[in-house]
């Protein structure tokens, strides 16, 4: 049976590469799926150290914003990870099956050990088995990412498999699903991807921005010294990162936006694109502070969903702790 498998990490309301490279696709798959679980990754955000309060305020912002997008807790099961300690339990034994070269190869590690200039905690180190475990433990087939978790979700591969070849087949292989809109670009820097974390606050549009916010940070978007609007992501990677935005947020196709932008230069059209963006995201907006006021609702939606994935986790897990020989 297929079933869908994705996270998020509560960092506050999410950046429109969260939503054009994953939220948009999981409100797509809860459709066409039976088996959708979309879980709030609060256990993956410790290994960037955080205060208590903004953790737990994080974990309702991020969980309003998700079903102000349209994720509908009767067609998935949306739960908070730390939830459902099993996640934590199966990274153990999947961790016991992964060497540490591998780890340390992969970019994310190096990338956020730069970024907080130290040697990195071991569970930055370790965070993409608990990503393998987050997945495999409801023996999940498909995992809707962005470009950046394709990394993770192939070393979630190699896991499965060398786990099926030691203790039996086990674990479905599990396969990405791509977004059109893989990777959206820094505004400011469109040479790598938009980032919650760039500390260049003009970079990055968050789907709760003002129409202001948004209008300023296009404005201030790179671009190159050609006034006109073309698309070849390689040689004017600041342009083509707007007419990707464009396209995905009207559902237009690259060739139809830019028909709509002959005539414009890039400051034109750069308000354009704002203009489509604030469009799109002026409901979901007015929808997340709505929700935003219902803490208890978004509680007991994160809780009544860990009970339902415990339902899914409980039985496998308890095969895996046979076939390992814990039983
Ligand atoms: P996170 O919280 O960084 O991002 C959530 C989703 O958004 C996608 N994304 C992007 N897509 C396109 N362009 C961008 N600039 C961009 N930035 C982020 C990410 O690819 C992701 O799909 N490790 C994961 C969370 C996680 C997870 C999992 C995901 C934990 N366990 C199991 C899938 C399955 C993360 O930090 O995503």
């Amino acid at each position: 049976m297929d079933r869908i498998f994705s996270g998020i990490q509560p960092t506050g309301t999410p950046h429109l590469g969260n939503y054009l490279g994953a939220i948009q696709n999981w409100v797509n798959l809860q459709e066409k799926y039976n088996s959708v679980l979309y879980s709030i990754m609060d256990l993956h955000s410790l290994t960037m150290p955080k205060e208590p309060a903004v953790l737990r305020q994080n974990v309702l912002d991020t969980t309003a914003a998700i079903l102000a997008c349209g994720i509908d807790p009767r067609k998935c099961f949306l739960f908070r990870q730390s939830l459902v300690p099993e996640h934590t339990e199966l990274a153990w034994i999947l961790g016991c099956l992964t060497n540490v070269p591998r780890l340390l190869r992969l970019p994310q590690w190096k990338m956020k050990c730069a970024s907080q200039n130290n040697d990195g905690n071991v569970g930055l180190l370790t965070y993409p088995v608990l990503q393998a475990a987050d997945i495999l433990l409801y023996k999940s087939t498909h995992v809707p990412v962005g470009e950046d978790q394709v990394l993770h979700l192939e070393l979630a591969q190699d896991i499965a498999q060398h786990f099926n070849k030691k203790y039996g087949e086990f674990f479905p292989v599990p396969k990405a699903i791509l977004s059109t809109t893989k990777k959206i670009k820094s505004l400011r820097d469109p040479t790598v991807k938009m980032s919650k974390s760039d500390p260049q606050k003009l970079a990055t549009i968050n789907i709760a921005d003002s129409p202001e916010e948004v209008v300023l940070k296009f404005r201030k978007a790179v671009t190159d010294f050609t006034s006109e609007v073309t698309y070849d992501p390689s040689s004017r990677p600041g342009v083509s990162n707007l007419v990707s935005i464009h396209a995905a947020v009207t559902g237009l196709s690259i060739e139809e936006v830019l028909h709509q932008a002959v005539g414009l230069d890039t400051a034109q059209y750069k308000m354009v694109v704002a203009e489509s963006v604030i469009q799109k995201f002026t409901p979901i907006r007015n929808e997340i502070k709505k929700l935003q006021e219902d803490k208890a609702y978004l509680i007991k939606i994160l809780e009544a969903g860990a009970e339902k994935a415990k339902e899914l986790a409980t039985p496998i897990y308890q095969e895996v702790r046979r076939l390992v020989g814990f039983q």
